[in-house]
């Protein structure tokens, strides 16, 4: 059934499209809790929080080098690209993720907060943030900027399990919201917090609520419209473009 079209979506004057991991699914990235879901193979405990960082970070480093490797085998789809076309004709879309995986960056899309961090950055205690845009596997373990006898591990700038989001990230990301019109959550099961909190935040202001999702969720009672199509066809069949 084709997706009910936004025909109007140009008439919102701030639109906030909200991420998750199901955007990413039909590029082959897998999701965290759906069928195939990382978290379904994979233990955080053991693979994505400070604690199994502090306890073996080869470990945590050759997982997510991993997700790396299988995120550059991939390509954005059609709905980055719709999303990046919107940008183009709307001053007033603001994109917030929780994706790593920085598809959405490639396919063009500027992104106003990566509310979970990235696949492609690491910390050091030290020198602070750094990139790492190598194919795959990290250019560097260590800080090449330390010295070598004492240089510490490198983390990746990623939100884990028990970690705080970035302040300064979230609350741009909370401003935004609060100016929504139009809230789109976008392929998340709205399973995590505090970024499950910002469709509650939209739709108390007032923000028209749709969910382009192919399965109901937990969060789903807080939209008002339900697309239950897969990200790629949903995006350019709601929100249509020229034509
Ligand atoms: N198009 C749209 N939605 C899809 C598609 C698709 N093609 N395929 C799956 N989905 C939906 C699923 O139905 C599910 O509701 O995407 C959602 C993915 O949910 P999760 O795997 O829980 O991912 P997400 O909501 O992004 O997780 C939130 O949890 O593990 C942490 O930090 C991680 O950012 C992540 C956070």
């Amino acid at each position: 059934m084709p997706a009910a079209a936004l025909s109007h979506w140009r008439d919102f004057r701030n639109i906030v499209l909200f991420t998750g991991a199901g955007l990413s699914a039909e590029c082959g990235v897998p999701t965290y809790r759906g069928v195939g879901g990382i978290w379904r193979e994979y233990n955080y405990q053991d693979y994505a929080c400070q604690r199994a960082f502090d306890r073996d970070p080869m470990q945590v480093l050759d997982f997510h080098e991993l997700r790396r490797t299988k995120v550059r085998s991939c390509a954005p789809h059609a709905g980055h690209a719709h999303i990046r076309a919107m940008q183009a004709e709307h001053p007033g879309i603001h994109v917030i993720t929780q994706n790593i995986d920085g598809l959405l960056q490639r396919a063009g899309v500027v992104v106003a907060a990566e509310l979970h961090g990235s696949l492609w950055r690491l910390r050091c205690p030290v020198h602070g943030i750094r990139d790492d845009l190598a194919v795959g596997a990290y250019a560097h373990r260590h800080c090449p900027d330390c010295p070598p006898d004492r240089a510490p591990w490198l983390r990746p700038d990623i939100t884990w399990f028990e970690d705080a989001v970035n302040e300064a990230v979230f609350e741009h990301a909370a401003m935004l919201v609060d100016d929504a019109e139009l809230f789109v959550g976008i392929g998340t099961s709205g399973a995590v917090w505090p970024a499950a909190g910002f469709a509650e935040r939209a739709r108390q202001r007032g923000a028209r609520m749709v969910e382009i999702n192919p399965e109901n969720n937990e969060a789903s009672a807080l939209y008002g419209q339900h697309i239950r199509l897969p990200a790629s066809t949903a995006l350019p069949e709601a929100f249509p473009i020229g034509g």
